[in-house]
């Protein structure tokens, strides 16, 4: 017996790697960290909504619903009202161009296992959040990085995507606004990635989580799944050499999106994937089938009411963020010699850097062993230098900051 239990012992060890997946190292840390800190200088989600307030917002149909809601499995593609209220956030898209997904994760677990396998070929972005790329190689194919550099204001150099295209390319991932950087392409750069999916047949997909946290409004780009495809309607006249006979040969784009980040509603998990594409979406509904079935009634009852009072939810949230940048604008004029950031030009996050001769990692876990203030070293995304992200959705920021601040006046002298 006791011989026999000490060989399962061994045989339970795993000593193989059981998956083919490497540990997140953003999510391990925030495993460790996440609930024991006491303020989130770092998170990416924007302050999470009261679920007593969402309520408040309610129309008469979705509060309704919720009153008479009842606990069974929901529908597999998604409540077919959310998918129209979630395609209406694109133009020309419809219901069933939309599926939902347990959050964005999930979304982007099920677009690479369906898009990608051994032999295939897909180029993201660097750094980047880590599954974009991870479960891209995961499924089989080879990724190419495409450096985002500090020195170039994290902006993507469109010759280097194309020098990275290879006959076998299938994907082409972008993250419009990024995450860790808050970089967003302007508009003329987006249409050159487009047209290097295009040309390339490859499929552009664009993770969008922080889409409508552009500081700018006007700096918003077309969604990914605007992009490609044939917008052309069946029948008409298509000149030859046309830029519309050009799209009418791209694959359609992808959107990711979720209501964790620009919603502010993280806790709902109610992701998606619109697209043209609906030979896509059918393998991705399949592969579902094997993830998560269907997403949580209440969420979609309750991101259904979110998305039809966005206006509200989403002027709540950009007053949120524009007013904890202004606040980093002056924190990094008065901190000028010490911490350093290119601007974000969207989203709730941003990549700035310690500048004093002291390892991140060790300043990240001193800061908050001592204040409670958690910043996330540039090494959870494999970064090299001194970066480390800032998130600046959370209503407590000032306090966070004046921590901080403290901190590094300690530490450094000043
Ligand atoms: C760029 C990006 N994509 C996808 C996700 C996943 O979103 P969710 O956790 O809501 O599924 C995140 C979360 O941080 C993200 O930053």
């Amino acid at each position: 017996m006791v011989e026999g239990t000490g060989r399962c012992r061994t045989i339970g060890k795993l000593e193989r790697e059981p998956m083919r997946l490497p540990d997140f190292a953003l999510e391990r840390f925030f495993a460790r960290w996440e609930f024991r800190a006491e303020m989130l200088l770092c998170a990416s989600d924007v302050e999470g909504w009261p679920m007593a307030e969402l309520l408040a917002l309610a129309d008469e149909d979705s509060r309704r619903r919720w009153d008479g809601l009842r606990l069974g499995y929901t529908e597999s593609p998604g409540l077919p009202d959310l998918r129209a209220e979630i395609a209406s956030l694109y133009r020309g898209l419809s219901a069933d161009d939309v599926l939902v997904f347990s959050g964005a994760e999930e979304a982007i677990f099920a677009l690479h296992s369906v898009s990608l396998a051994a032999g295939d070929h897909a180029v993201v972005v660097r750094p980047a959040y880590q599954s974009l790329a991870e479960v891209a190689r995961a499924a089989g194919a080879e990724v190419t990085r495409i450096d985002l550099r500090e020195s170039a204001g994290w902006r993507l150099d469109v010759a280097e995507l194309r020098a990275a295209v290879r006959p076998n390319t299938r994907l082409i991932l972008v993250n419009e606004p990024h995450n860790p950087t808050g970089g967003l392409s302007d508009r003329a750069t987006f249409d050159e990635i487009a047209q290097v999916a295009m040309e390339a047949c490859a499929r552009l997909v664009v993770d969008e989580v922080y889409r409508y946290l552009e500081f700018d409004p006007d700096d918003r780009l077309p969604a990914g799944a605007e992009m490609g495809g044939s917008n052309v309607a069946p029948g008409a006249a298509v000149a030859p050499g046309s830029a519309a006979n050009a799209r009418a040969g791209a694959l359609p784009g992808v959107s990711i999106g979720v209501m964790s980040k620009s919603f502010a509603m993280a806790g709902l998990r109610i992701g998606w994937i619109a697209t043209r594409d609906r030979e896509l979406l059918a393998r991705l509904a399949a592969f579902k089938d094997y993830t998560t079935i269907c997403a949580s009634g209440p969420s979609e009852i309750l991101a259904l009411m979110a998305l039809r009072a966005r206006e509200t939810v989403l002027a709540r949230n950009r007053a949120i963020v524009l007013g904890n940048v202004a606040r980093l604008d002056d924190f990094f004029a008065r901190q000028g010699g010490l911490f350093e950031w290119v601007r974000p030009r969207g989203g709730s996050i941003g990549f700035p850097r310690l500048l004093a001769d002291y390892p991140i990692d060790r300043f990240c876990e001193e800061l908050v062993t001592e204040t409670g203030v958690l910043l996330a070293p540039g090494s959870v995304f494999a970064a090299a230098g001194n970066h480390f992200r800032l998130g600046f959705g959370r209503t407590n920021l000032p306090e966070a900051l004046a921590r901080l601040e403290s901190f590094a006046a300690r530490t450094f002298g000043g």
